[in-house]
This record gives C-alpha cells, sequence and structure tokens, in this order.
C-alpha cells in the first residue's frame, strides 16, 4: 500500500478538520476521529475515498485500541498520528469546579497519552512513524484557564519524553502550539474578548486553521527529518511576550 496513512483526532472541525483536509491534499489516507459523529461523518463524505470516519472518544482506552486495530486491519500501518482532540472549561480557580478540572485533564492529556500510548506502540513495532500534538501557547500561563493550561503542559512534557523514548526507532514526536485560531472554539468567545485578544497579538491578526495544518504537513513529510520533542509556536509571535 503506497499511501500513507493518517488519523487525526478531533477532526470533525476547526483546526482537525483543516489539518484532515491538508491530508487528503497529500495524498495521505486521512482517518478522522471525534466523537461528533454527525459532522465527522459529513465531512468524511465531502473528502472521498481517501477519508475515513471514525467515532472514538480519545478518553476511553478500550475504543482508542479499538480504532487503532480497525485501522490495521484495513491498511496494515499507521505513519502519523495527530492529536489534536480538545476541550476548555474556562473559569479562575476560585470559582473552577473540580469536574471542570478533570474533564479538561482527562480528554487533553490523559486522551493525548492514551493516543500516544496505542500509537508510539505500534509505531515502535513498524520502526517509523509520526505523532504530532497539538497544544497550545496557553501551556506558558493564561488567565481562566488553570485547568487548560496545565494539560496543555502536561502534552509538552510528554512529547519531550516520547522524543527520547521513541527516537532511537525511527518515530519522531513534535509538539505544535497554536495561538488565537478562528474556530468554532474562539467563535464562542464574546465579541469584545475576542478584539481584545487580537488587540495583544503582535501581527493583530487571528490565525488560521490552515496555518496549524501548515505546520503538520511539515513535521509529517518524510523529508522532515532529524527535528523530534520540539514544541513549533504558531501564533503569530504571542508567545515572544508583551513587545511594547
Ligand atoms: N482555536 C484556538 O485558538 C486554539 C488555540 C490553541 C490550541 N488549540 C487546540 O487546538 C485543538 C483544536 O481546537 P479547535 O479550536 O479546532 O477546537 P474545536 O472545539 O473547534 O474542535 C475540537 C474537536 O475535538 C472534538 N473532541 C472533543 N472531545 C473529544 C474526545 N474526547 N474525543 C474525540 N474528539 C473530541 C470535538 O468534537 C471537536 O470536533 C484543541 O486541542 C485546542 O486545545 C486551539
Amino acid at each position: 500500500m503506497d499511501k500513507r496513512v493518517a488519523i487525526i483526532t478531533g477532526a470533525a472541525k476547526g483546526i482537525g478538520k483543516a489539518i484532515a483536509e491538508r491530508m487528503v491534499k497529500d495524498s495521505y489516507i486521512a482517518i478522522l476521529v471525534d466523537v461528533d459523529i454527525e459532522s465527522g461523518t459529513n465531512l468524511a463524505k465531502e473528502l472521498g475515498n481517501s477519508a475515513q470516519f471514525i467515532s472514538c472518544d480519545i478518553s476511553d482506552i478500550k475504543a482508542v485500541e479499538n480504532l487503532f486495530k480497525s485501522v490495521i486491519d484495513k491498511f496494515g500501518k499507521v505513519d502519523a498520528v495527530v492529536n489534536n482532540a480538545g476541550i476548555i472549561r474556562d473559569n479562575v480557580i476560585w470559582k473552577m469546579p473540580e469536574e471542570d478540572f478533570d474533564k479538561v485533564v482527562d480528554i487533553n492529556l490523559k486522551g493525548t497519552w492514551l493516543m500516544c500510548k496505542v500509537a508510539g506502540t505500534l509505531m515502535r513495532e513498524q520502526k517509523s512513524g509520526r505523532i504530532v500534538n497539538i497544544t497550545s501557547r496557553a501551556w506558558l500561563g493564561n488567565r481562566g484557564q488553570s485547568n487548560y493550561s496545565a494539560s496543555k503542559a502536561g502534552v509538552v512534557g510528554l512529547t519531550r519524553v516520547l522524543a527520547l523514548e521513541l527516537g532511537k526507532y525511527g518515530v519522531l514526536v513534535n509538539a505544535i502550539a497554536p495561538g488565537l485560531i478562528n474556530t468554532p472554539l474562539t467563535q464562542k468567545l464574546p465579541q469584545d474578548v475576542q478584539e481584545k485578544l487580537i488587540e495583544a497579538q503582535p501581527t493583530k491578526t487571528m490565525g488560521k486553521p490552515e496555518d496549524i495544518a501548515n505546520a503538520v504537513a511539515f513535521l509529517c513529510n518524510e523529508q522532515t527529518q532529524f527535528i523530534t520533542g520540539q514544541t513549533i509556536y504558531v501564533d503569530g509571535g504571542k508567545s515572544i511576550g508583551a513587545g511594547l
């Protein structure tokens, strides 16, 4: 089988959708994974024969194992895994219920870890593979996101460890830290908050989902070698600081 096979989580909308579209354009078989069955199925139909939707909650180990089993049964390999699924439940810590910490960490960190555990085990045996974890610039700190920032900081640490553990098996593991990107997730923010966030950007713009898809395409490209354990910021320069 010539075509490379990529699994993309959270692929039904937003950044994941742009990544799925890009992977199909780059001649991959794209396995679209999401809990939003309707949007995921519709997108797979739109993308045609090179795309397949599989419903899977990444925080459920059995579902993750079944996902990889069905991809291996059908295609015999997995060349790239893009761990993009994630959620927010923002509030200042004195108002944040414990369930909102647990839920965010369960999906963003544990779900990504479960996907990496199954993918890393398989890719170690294959002696090849790429894992790209979508973290966030917010891992550096954002008011009201103690749960989210902690979960995304965990993803940076996870990425660095897997680069060490899997490097000698030909598996490269990197992270992308998006800044403010125009997706259904950020469109839910009140207009005045969106405007303030854009004003705080060195570029004075929001990023597009395609900006993240471009970075994923680069990291998954077979010509891209010798880069592992890195976190690449695609954030319009926000991670640099105030920049007065
Ligand atoms: N949009 C931004 O500005 C921004 C900035 C930094 C980081 N990110 C990160 O990028 C990723 C994508 O963000 P987005 O803005 O496209 O979000 P989004 O809400 O538009 O899409 C996320 C997708 O993940 C799916 N999902 C949620 N929980 C899941 C689970 N348990 N299993 C499988 N799928 C699940 C959702 O159904 C949805 O389709 C997230 O990890 C997010 O934290 C986004």
